[in-house]
């Protein structure tokens, strides 16, 4: 990817655009663009659908073996059927991608998955990616409290108990980690009908960054990521009316798709990002910046 962008940017040298003209220079600039993910065991919550499906086959593609949960279990086995190359295999060398079931808005079900993970991979996720997140929209003059609780239970208090139980394991095993956690671009503008929605968001962004300044000694990196429209289900709902309005105000023009977002998660899980703690990526095509 950083290959054909550097050629085609205009910033190349002449010898570079020459080389690159010849199977190994572009093979080196290929290499060069592999992220260093080195033999991760990447966790993805929602990676049944979405975001987090994306997310799954981008980090398998650079290596990871993925540990793909989902509340919905078909969605995260289907994943894991994406997933391909040699590490699909179980047992295979280079390790191997298998689907977990768990509501992360429980306590025990997220407890016992870090559990089941690190029972089949013998090893802690180093890397730890929670997209699982709900919707249940209404005007705040309207607003159940219920839809309050599920949206802030799935949303924030999920995001808790998967951080919370990923870092104890990966401190008592003295591994390093990056943990990502997804956010939105309405945490930091709100959104009419979203109270319940922007209020777990904006909570996301300032658990992350407590966590990033309480775990940095420990080498575990903690960073958030908000997207801002995305083509998914999740935004399948919205009205086209709707849509071509925001699409009008987005600096780009157009919604993104998941792998906008999981090209961002793919490098803040890497070494490449050793140095980032405590970020807020914007991956919204402009749209609030
Ligand atoms: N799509 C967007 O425009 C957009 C924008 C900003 C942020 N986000 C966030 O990105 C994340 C992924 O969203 P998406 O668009 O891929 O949505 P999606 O609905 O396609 O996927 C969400 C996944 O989370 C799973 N899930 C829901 N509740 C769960 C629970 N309790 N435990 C485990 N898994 C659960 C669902 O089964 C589903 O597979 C969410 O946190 C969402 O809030 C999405």
């Amino acid at each position: 990817m950083a290959g054909p962008a550097l050629i085609g940017s205009g910033h190349a040298s002449p010898e570079l655009l020459l080389a690159a003209a010849s199977g190994s220079a572009l093979s080196h600039l290929a290499m060069a663009s592999q992220l260093r993910l080195g033999s991760a065991l990447a966790l993805v919550t929602g990676a049944g659908s979405g975001i987090g499906r994306a997310v799954s086959v981008r980090l398998a593609r650079e290596g990871a073996a993925v540990a793909a949960c989902d509340l919905d279990q078909a969605a995260a086995r289907e994943t894991v059927g994406l997933l391909g190359g040699p590490g699909s295999e179980k047992g295979a060398p280079g390790g191997n991608h298998t689907a977990f079931q768990a509501d992360v808005s429980e306590t025990t079900s997220a407890r016992r998955l870090l559990e089941q993970v690190q029972a089949c991979f013998s090893r802690p996720p180093s890397v730890v990616v929670s997209c699982a997140g709900i919707t249940r929209d209404e005007f705040l003059l309207r607003m159940s409290e219920d839809d309050w609780d599920k949206v802030i239970a799935v949303n924030l208090k999920g995001i808790f108990l998967v951080t919370q139980a990923a870092a104890q394991a990966l401190v008592s095993s003295g591994c390093h980690g990056s943990i990502i956690n997804i956010s939105s671009i309405i945490a930091k503008v709100g959104n009419i009908g979203q109270t319940n929605y922007a209020a777990s968001k904006a909570g996301v962004v300032g658990l992350t960054q407590s966590a990033a300044r309480e775990l940095g000694r420990y080498g575990i990196r903690c960073n958030s990521v908000l997207p801002g429209f995305i083509t998914t289900p999740m935004t399948q709902k919205i009205p086209q009316k709707v849509k071509d309005k925001v699409n009008g105000i987005i600096p780009m023009g157009h919604f993104g798709n998941p792998e906008d977002v999981a090209n961002v998660v793919a490098f803040l899980a890497s070494e490449d990002s050793g140095y980032i703690t405590g970020a807020s990526v914007e991956v919204s095509g402009g749209l609030f910046m």
